[in-house]
């Protein structure tokens, strides 16, 4: 696909290309509090390029508040956030449209407008960041639904006709449509049943690999983990521990060794192994 070249934007240029061995999102210190409640306590992560990075910790931990921090929707009590090498705070509103362009995101909850069908919310992020003809909208929807599996006449259904899996795909077309090159999912397989989350996770796999994404996911789903990731971040009283998973395997932090060697991601580590080989590291 190339789409920016044909595109008008509507205004300031995308962020310049970063050099390819700085982190693409960098959180250092991170607080977050709501009156006394402390959600986020000094908490740092790094994503690397090309990395899928999971992100998990108990209901309440704080995942999607990290998120809504990354993506600048919530000003932190303490510490920085950088997303492809700049400090979102320095950014002035046209730098932080421009830069909004380069990720896509699928939130935990309200992953559709109810009010549009399929085609019109994934024209949705085109419209905003661009003139377009409706003909190249149209193409541009198909496209989109092509990339995620979801056929043609999916198009011009309201979310309320489709399964939750189809929302699913059609919110990570919507996230797609700007060609980013960093993904956002919060709770991307929540909800799906076994063999709905296993296909979504082959997908996953294979738009990382075919369009070179970063992906930052937020899971419960240890089965998704085990398929998917190369690093995992745990969040755990309101910092982060980051490894590979054969590292938090071995971790002795309570919560982590927990939730990796509970009956359920023992299962999970099996059925892994059954189907995958061993992945290749990335670079
Ligand atoms: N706007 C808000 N006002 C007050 N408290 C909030 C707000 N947003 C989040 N919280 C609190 O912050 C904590 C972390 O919330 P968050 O939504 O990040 O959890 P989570 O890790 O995503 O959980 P889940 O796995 O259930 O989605 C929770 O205790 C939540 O009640
Ligand atoms: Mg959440």
């Amino acid at each position: 696909m190339e789409l920016q070249a044909e595109m008008e934007p509507r205004d300031v240029a995308p962020h310049p290309p970063l050099p390819s061995d700085e982190p693409v999102v960098r959180v250092r210190g991170l607080v977050n509090r709501f009156g006394t409640q402390v959600v986020h306590d000094g908490l740092s992560f790094e994503v690397r390029r090309n990395e899928i990075m999971g992100i998990v910790g108990g209901s309440g931990a704080g995942k999607s508040v990290l998120l809504r921090t990354i993506l600048g929707l919530r000003e932190p009590q303490a510490g920085t956030v950088e997303v492809f090498g700049r400090d979102i705070r320095e950014l002035s509103p046209a730098e932080r449209i421009a830069m909004a362009r380069g990720y896509g995101v699928t939130f935990q909850s309200g992953a559709l407008v109810s009010s549009l069908s399929v085609a019109e919310n994934i024209q949705l992020p085109l419209r905003e960041a661009y003139t377009l003809l409706e003909s190249v909208l149209d193409d541009l929807v198909q496209l989109n639904l092509s990339l995620v599996g979801l056929a043609p006449d999916v198009a011009e259904k309201y979310p309320s006709q489709l399964s939750g899996g189809m929302v699913k795909r059609a919110a990570l077309a919507r996230a797609l449509s700007l060609e980013p090159k960093l993904l956002f999912l919060d709770e991307p397989t929540s909800g799906l049943d076994p063999i709905s989350a296993a296909d979504f996770d082959a997908l996953l796999l294979y738009l990382h690999g075919e369009l070179k994404l970063t992906v930052v996911m937020i899971t419960h789903d240890l089965d998704s983990l085990f398929r998917t990731c190369d690093r995992v971040s745990v969040i755990v009283d309101g910092r982060m521990v980051t490894d590979t998973l054969p590292g938090l395997l071995k971790s002795t932090n309570p919560w982590i060794h927990e939730y990796f060697h509970g009956p359920r991601a023992r299962a999970a580590e099996q059925a892994a192994a059954a189907v995958l080989a061993p992945k290749a590291p990335r670079g």
